[in-house]
C-alpha cells in the first residue's frame, strides 16, 4: 500500500486565522489527504500550533494572561474552527510538547556533535526599563530602507526587507514602548548552513518536479550566499537550549528560536499521535525504520518555502540520521483581500471563525480551492464567492441532485428503477465524462487545484446535459421502462459525483451519500466512469433530499460588504 504524509505550515497561535491562511496551506493539504485516502493509500495528515516566538508571547500578554496559558486556551479555539471546516487532521499538535522539547533537544545535540553549531557574540537591543533583551518583532522603529515608522525587529511590513533589530532607526521596545534602550552583547549559537550549501543545491537540483515558484525561491537563497543564521534567542518562552537536562553554559537564559522548533514539531507532532495510537512514529520519518518508501508532501504559503527548503532540510541533513526530508512542496501565493493582504496584525479580511458565522464550510472549500492562489496571487470578491456557490454549487450540483431523486420520488416510490437499459445516450455521456474524470485525477494527483476544480465542474454540467437530453419526465408516459432507465443511470452518476467530490465538499458529498438509505457507497477512488454506472443496487430506497445548497442573495453580499470593509 502506497504511504503518503502530508504536512500542512503550522498556524501560529496568536489569534484566529483568516481566510488566507487556510487557502494557504492547511485547506490544500486536506484536500490532497482526502483525495489520498480515497485512492487507498496509507495517509498521516499532520499539523499542529507553532507557540513560540514574538508572536504568541506578545498576543497573551495583550490579554494579560500568561503565556502558557493564552497557548493552552488558544489551541483549543483553534483546533475547534479546523473541526468545523472538516479539516481531517490524523493528528493536531503543539510546538510547545514534551515531544518537541525532545526531539528539538536531539537534533541541537546532533548538531553539536557533527560541528554545525558555532557560538557567537551578537549585537542586541537591550530595554533598560523592561530589563530584557527585544529580539526580532519585540523591537519596532523606522525602516532604515524605505522610512515606514513601525518596521518590526525581523522585518519591514512596508517593504519586506529582511532586518537585524539593530538596524532599526529610533528602536522602541514593543512591549513597553519605552526607547530607553541600548545595544548589549548577547552571545548565539548559529547553525553553519554555510557548510551546506553544495548538499542543499544538488538536493534541490533533483527536485525538478517542484513548482517554479517553489525552485526560484529556494535557488534565490541559494545564489545569495546562504549565511549561517542564530537558532538561539534571549527569551524565556521556548525550547530551552540544553540536552538531557543539563543547560549548555551560558545559554541558561535563551532558548532555541522559533523557526528552529517548529518545523521540528512535523515529526514530534506524529510522535504525538503515535503515542496516542499505540503506533510507530520512526515508520514515518527515519529511513532506516521503513520511511524510505513514504511520499512526503508539505504545504505552505510562498513566505514558508525558504524555512523548508532550507532551514529545515539543513537541520535534518545535518543531524546525518537518515531522517526523511519532503518529496514534494506546494508552495501557493497569497489571496488578497480587496487590494491588501488578508492580515491578522492589521485584522484586515474575513477570519475562520466569521466565515462559518454567515456560510457554511462547504461553500468556503468550494470558494476557496477553485480559486485558490497557485500561479499568480488570487482575489477573494464577493461577487466571485457568490458566483461560486450559486452558479456551480446550486445551479449545476444541487439542481441535478433535486431534480432527479424528486422525480424518483415521485413516479418510482422513491426507488432505483430496475428495469429498461441503458443507450447511445448513456455511453456518450459515460465517454464524456470519462475523459473529465482522468484529467481531473490527474491534477488531483498533481495538486493542480484550479484546474482540477474546473474538471470537477465540467463533470456535474456533463450530468444535468444528460438530464436534458434524455428528459425522462418527457419519456415517462410513453416507456416508464426507458425513464426507469434513464432516472438509475443519473442516480448512479449523483453517487458517482459524491465519491469524487468529497475531497472539495465532504459534507455536501456525504448528505448525497446518506440519501441512499440501504447501501454503503464505496469510499474507493474508481477505475472508470462506467464501473460506477450500475453500482448502486437496484429497487434501494433513495431518500429525499433537504436543500443542498441555499443560493447566496445580492443583498447577503451588501451585507457583508458593509460588515466586512470590502469595497
Ligand atoms: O508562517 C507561519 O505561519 C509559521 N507559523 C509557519 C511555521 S511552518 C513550520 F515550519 F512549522
Ligand atoms: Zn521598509
Amino acid at each position: 500500500m502506497a504511504r503518503t504524509l502530508i504536512t500542512s505550515a503550522l498556524p501560529y497561535i496568536n489569534g484566529i486565522k483568516h481566510l488566507g491562511n487556510l487557502v494557504g496551506s492547511m485547506l490544500p493539504a486536506d484536500v490532497h489527504a482526502r483525495f489520498k485516502r480515497l485512492r487507498g493509500d496509507e495517509v498521516l495528515f499532520i499539523c499542529a500550533t507553532d507557540e513560540h516566538g514574538t508572536p504568541a508571547e506578545l498576543a497573551a500578554q495583550k490579554e494579560g494572561k500568561s503565556v502558557a496559558d493564552y497557548c493552552r486556551e488558544m489551541y483549543e479555539v483553534q483546533k475547534d474552527i479546523y473541526t468545523r471546516f472538516d479539516l481531517s487532521f490524523d493528528w493536531f499538535g503543539r510546538s510547545s510538547s514534551q515531544q518537541n522539547h525532545d526531539l528539538t533537544q536531539h537534533f541541537y545535540h546532533q548538531l553539536d556533535q557533527n560541528v554545525l553549531l558555532e557560538e557567537v557574540t551578537t549585537r542586541q537591543v537591550y530595554a533598560i526599563d523592561d530589563a530584557r533583551f527585544l529580539p526580532d518583532r519585540y523591537v519596532e522603529g523606522e525602516c532604515p530602507h524605505c522610512h515606514y515608522e513601525n518596521a518590526r525587529g525581523d522585518q519591514c511590513e512596508n517593504c519586506t526587507r529582511v532586518l537585524d533589530p539593530t538596524d532599526l532607526i529610533n528602536p522602541r521596545s514593543a512591549v513597553s514602548g519605552s526607547t530607553n534602550v541600548e545595544v548589549r552583547e548577547s552571545k548565539h549559537l548559529f547553525l553553519r548552513q554555510s557548510q551546506m550549501v553544495d548538499k542543499l543545491r544538488s538536493w534541490i537540483e533533483s527536485n525538478d518536479n517542484w513548482s517554479h515558484l517553489v525552485r526560484s525561491i529556494a535557488f534565490k537563497w541559494l545564489d545569495e550566499g546562504l549565511k549561517d543564521r542564530a537558532i538561539t534567542r534571549d527569551l524565556s518562552w521556548g525550547i530551552p537550549v540544553a540536552y538531557q537536562g543539563t543547560p549548555r553554559p551560558g545559554f541558561e537564559n535563551k532558548v532555541f528560536y522559533v523557526w528552529f522548533d517548529a518545523p521540528i514539531e512535523y515529526i514530534a507532532a506524529t510522535a504525538e499521535w503515535a503515542e496516542h495510537n499505540d503506533e510507530d512514529w520512526e515508520r514515518w520519518w527515519r529511513t532506516n525504520s521503513g520511511a524510505g518508501d513514504v511520499e512526503y508532501v508539505q504545504f505552505m504559503g510562498k513566505d514558508n518555502v525558504p524555512f523548508h527548503t532550507v532551514g529545515f532540510p539543513v537541520t535534518q541533513f545535518g543531524a546525518n540520521e537518515d531522517w526523511k526530508v519532503v518529496d514534494m512542496i506546494k508552495g501557493l501565493n497569497w489571496m488578497n483581500y480587496y487590494g491588501g493582504k488578508f492580515s491578522t496584525s492589521q485584522k484586515r479580511g474575513i477570519f475562520m471563525d466569521q466565515a462559518l458565522d454567515i456560510l457554511p464550510s462547504d461553500y468556503w472549500r468550494w470558494y476557496l480551492m477553485s480559486n485558490a492562489p497557485e500561479g499568480s496571487d488570487a482575489s477573494f470578491t464577493w461577487e466571485t464567492l457568490q458566483s461560486a456557490i450559486n452558479k456551480d454549487l446550486a445551479d449545476v450540483l444541487g439542481n441535478l441532485v433535486n431534480r432527479v431523486v424528486k422525480f424518483c420520488g415521485s413516479r418510482f416510490d422513491g426507488k432505483i428503477p430496475t428495469g429498461g437499459t441503458y443507450g447511445d445516450t448513456e455511453n456518450e455521456t459515460t465517454r464524456a465524462l470519462q475523459e473529465k474524470f482522468e484529467s481531473y485525477t490527474a491534477n488531483m494527483e498533481a495538486m493542480e487545484y484550479r484546474k482540477a476544480t474546473s474538471d470537477l465542474r465540467a463533470m456535474w454540467v456533463i450530468g444535468n446535459e444528460y438530464l436534458q437530453r434524455a428528459e425522462p419526465w418527457k419519456i415517462f408516459k410513453e416507456d416508464a421502462e426507458a425513464a426507469g432507465a434513464s432516472i438509475r443511470y443519473a442516480l448512479n452518476l449523483i453517487a458517482f459525483f459524491s465519491n469524487v467530490s468529497a475531497p472539495f465538499i465532504p459534507r455536501s458529498a456525504q448528505a448525497i451519500a446518506d440519501l441512499f438509505t440501504e447501501q454503503t457507497l464505496t469510499t474507493q477512488w474508481p477505475d472508470t466512469v462506467e464501473s460506477m454506472t450500475d453500482a448502486l443496487i437496484p429497487d434501494g430506497i433513495v431518500a429525499t433530499p433537504d436543500v443542498l445548497f441555499t443560493k447566496i442573495e445580492d443583498e447577503q453580499v451588501e451585507e457583508w460588504k458593509t460588515q466586512f470593509g470590502g469595497a
